[in-house]
């Protein structure tokens, strides 16, 4: 299981020490979540502060963009480091530019993965998986950290996991949002590769919750 602490809940006046502890807990991706106050009514990190974490930390980038327009912030984020630029469906105008983004982001050596949110049918985004390095399941309302899992998310990551073994694909499954050592258990039995968990991780011992996690 890969845990992908995620900068929302960070102590940002203890950065160094709190990233050195994610990196201790050997936690080897760190999630970013990009937010324009427009996709979501909340408003985060721009590209100097994931360019200053390139430079802090060998961690993978892991770019979460909650964004009106995902085409724009792509390229910014990948110019300024990021190793996976997952954005989401619903801000694209219809699936063959989910492709194309995803396509144009892969070209330019950077992972590319696609997000859902709680309201969307997983069945939108089946057929075009294999596009994909990694397809995030949000189990809350994008825009804010420490919300309740939902658990209409296992259903779907059930539903994704049936494509991706069926069809030989390597795509991941993330999921974001709620994630606790309960939930994060029950993502794992229904095939989940990646968790992120904010709130959890920052919130205790970082060392422990990432473990307990694993
Ligand atoms: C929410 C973000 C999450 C957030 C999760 O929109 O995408 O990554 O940090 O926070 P927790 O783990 O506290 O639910
Ligand atoms: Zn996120």
């Amino acid at each position: 299981m890969i845990i992908a602490p995620s900068v929302l809940s960070i102590d940002f006046c203890n950065l160094n020490q709190q990233l050195k502890e994610v990196e201790d807990a050997n936690a080897k991706w760190i999630h970013f979540d990009v937010m324009d106050g427009h996709f979501v009514p909340n408003l985060t990190f721009g590209p100097d502060i994931l360019k200053a974490f390139r430079k802090m930390t060998d961690l993978f980038l892991d770019v979460h963009i909650m964004v009106s327009d995902p085409v724009f912030f792509a390229d910014v984020f990948i110019d300024a480091g990021a190793n996976m630029i997952t954005f989401h469906y619903e801000a694209c105008k219809d699936k063959e530019a989910c492709i194309e983004l995803a396509r144009s982001i892969r070209s330019k050596g950077c992972k590319a993965g696609i997000s859902i949110k709680p309201n969307t049918n997983v069945e939108s985004i089946l057929d075009i998986v294999n596009e994909f390095d990694l397809v995030l399941v949000m189990s809350v309302e994008p825009g804010f950290g420490g919300q309740s899992f939902i658990p209409e998310a296992l259903n779907k990551i059930k539903k994704l996991k049936d494509v991706i073994v069926n069809n030989h694909y390597e795509t991941l499954i993330e999921v974001d949002g709620g994630i606790n050592q309960e939930t994060g258990k029950l993502c794992k039995e229904s095939g989940a590769d990646v968790l992120v968990a904010g709130s959890y991780v920052f919130k205790n011992n970082i060392k422990d919750a990432v473990a307990s996690l694993c």
